[in-house]
């Protein structure tokens, strides 16, 4: 299995969320996933512009980071989302990834993936944060498995106590796991499957104006008319 993780923190690998990640990452390695971390710091995903062009013709006009890093996820089986809580949310650099990624909601186009969510905050909220992760990932089309967070002013330095060592190692293998197993999971039940027919729906409204994406849905989805 092929893991692309992406770190939103503007401190890279370095800060409290990319360590949390690594542990995740060193579980799914434990059973034998090779593991790449994606730092969006240092790379430039530029926000939508809400052109539409990736509806129309299926790729986005804007020429940045965008481009590659989706190549690498879409080479993966799994991908994991990291952010800070940056004022109740992701960060604006993974917003920007998640926003740019319209047109993959659109077509499911992650179906198949396998994903988790890592948040660290200086003071809490973690929850809703990694189910908005977790939420990205099931409307993209992937099967989301869990998350892991940590609370940094609980934690001295970014030496993490054992048991969110442990959640966030046995995160890593469940990804692993759910994958060797095609895990259907209760999530992805309830978002995923209901969502796709409002993408059905959403294509037949507006097939005159997204061209690609209504005859991706036709060729590949099975929609009619
Ligand atoms: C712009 C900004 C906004 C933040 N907002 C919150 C917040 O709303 N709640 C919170 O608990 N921590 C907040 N924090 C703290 C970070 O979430 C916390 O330090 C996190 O662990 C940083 O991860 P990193 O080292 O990977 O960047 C914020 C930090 C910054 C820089």
């Amino acid at each position: 299995m092929k893991i692309v993780a992406i770190v939103g923190s503007p401190r890279g690998a370095k800060g409290a969320t990319g360590a949390l990640t690594k542990i995740v990452l060193q579980g799914a390695e434990s059973l034998g996933a090779t593991c790449e971390m994606i730092v969006i710091r240092g790379q430039e995903v530029k926000p939508c512009k809400a052109c539409d062009t990736c509806h129309k013709v299926g790729s986005c006009p804007q020429k940045d980071s965008f481009r590659t890093i989706k190549e690498s996820v879409d080479a993966a089986d799994g991908l994991i989302l990291a952010t800070p809580n940056y004022i109740s949310h992701v960060s604006a650099q993974l917003k920007a990834f998640f926003d740019r990624c319209c047109g993959v909601v659109h077509c499911q186009g992650f179906e198949g993936k396998y994903g988790a969510a890592v948040v660290t905050s200086g003071g809490g909220d973690e929850a809703p944060i990694a189910e908005y992760m977790n939420r990205f990932l099931a409307v993209t089309g992937a099967v989301p498995v869990g998350s892991v967070w940590a609370t940094m002013g609980q934690v001295q330095g970014y030496d993490f106590p054992a048991e969110i060592k442990e959640e966030a190692h046995s995160l890593g293998m469940r990804l692993v796991k759910a994958w060797s197993a095609k895990e259907i999971t209760p999530e992805y039940q309830e978002i995923t499957l209901g969502f796709r027919e409002r993408m059905r729906a959403l294509m037949l409204w507006r097939k005159a104006e997204w061209p690609y994406e209504y005859e991706y849905w036709k060729a590949c989805r099975g929609l009619s008319a």
